[in-house]
């Protein structure tokens, strides 16, 4: 057989070698000390010049052609190891792109809304979500009758066990558990039972505000407020103080930030008003500092409970309060 042939040969037991163990076996036989290659090489020796040059470069492509042959294959036969192997994934697949995740619109305006308010030199207090009827209801003076009491707007857990209604029962036990001054934001998630439309869910965030120094007037919640929309919203925001009633606080109002998605000009977000429903607020009524034992002759406070889901809304220029609890990711994708 001539050297060409025996290359031949040789590439083919390469190919043809079923396994790891056979493919050593190939090597060994071509290449190996007392192998074919060697028996070549001591057989040109024999040769005239002239023969011997032309038989020697054959040889040589024969050892290089194997060996690079021998090569891919133990590498084929390793990574399909590592395929097939139960215990491992396969190194040699490119990696899967899963994306980046985001804050949901609802934390980002938690976030930056907390931000801007202990930049105001307010610190963050919580509750629970489940809630007593009193913390809720009673020690914010809301009357035994008030039809916010009832099973028909209040998710009841038990007798005197709510799902809190707002953020304001968190005013409640602050102010049982620390003296004056007080100056603390609560965001957090609210329930009622509403009937799910384009504003309105029956789970939904506030921010409350409590502080309580002394002197505190309605000037001061204007201005603070005021302040705040600026930072959250952009210089160019308009806040409306409109008279309202709550029992836990008196005066009452509530105010209202200019649509942002329309700059006041109306649209479906404002509902053609130009103006957007934020936040209820007021001077706390000293029948709440009676329930918690604060002196109401020393001490004054104002309170708020802002809307989150009203700022996103106008913040992103959302049209259905919806949208942010279906959880389509292309939806919140948009404000990553
Ligand atoms: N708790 C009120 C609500 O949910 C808002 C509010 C908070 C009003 C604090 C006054 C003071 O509507």
């Amino acid at each position: 057989m001539n050297i060409a042939e025996q290359k031949k040969q040789a590439l083919n037991d390469v190919q043809s070698a079923a396994d790891a163990a056979a493919l050593e076996a190939v090597r060994i036989k071509w290449l190996g000390r007392s192998g074919q290659l060697p028996a070549i090489m001591k057989s040109l020796g024999a040769l005239a010049p002239e023969a011997r040059r032309e038989a020697g470069r054959l040889a040589n492509e024969l050892k290089n052609e194997v060996t690079a042959a021998l090569d891919a294959r133990k590498a084929a036969f390793e990574s399909a190891a590592v395929r097939t192997s139960a215990s491992a994934f396969d190194v040699t697949l490119p990696g899967r792109w899963r994306g980046l995740g985001s804050l949901h619109p609802i934390t980002q305006v938690i976030e930056r809304a907390t931000a801007i308010f202990r930049s105001m030199g307010f610190t963050v207090a919580s509750g629970p979500d489940i809630e007593t009827v009193f913390n809720n209801f009673t020690a914010l003076n809301t009357p035994e009758d008030h039809p916010s009491r009832a099973p028909t707007d209040t998710f009841y857990l038990k007798e005197n066990t709510i799902l809190r209604t707002h953020t304001s029962p968190v005013q409640v036990r602050t102010m049982l558990a620390q003296k004056p001054p007080i100056r603390i934001i609560a965001p957090g998630r609210c329930y009622r039972r509403d009937t799910t439309d384009a504003t309105h869910s029956a789970s939904f965030h506030q921010v409350e505000g409590l502080y309580v120094d002394r002197k505190v007037s309605l000037a001061d919640l204007k201005g603070d407020v005021s302040y705040f929309a600026k930072q959250m919203m952009g210089p160019d925001v308009k806040v409306r103080f409109r008279p309202h009633f709550f029992p836990f606080t008196e005066p009452s109002v509530e105010y209202d930030f200019s649509c942002h998605v329309c700059g006041d000009k109306g649209c479906r977000v404002c509902k053609q008003s130009g103006w957007i429903e934020i936040s209820g607020a007021g001077l706390v009524n000293p029948r709440v500092f009676e329930h918690v034992g604060i002196d109401a002759n020393e001490w004054q406070g104002y309170a708020f409970g802002m809307g989150v889901e009203r700022i996103a809304m106008i913040l992103f220029g959302i049209g259905d309060i919806r949208n942010l609890y279906e959880n389509d990711v292309r939806f919140l994708a948009q404000f990553a």
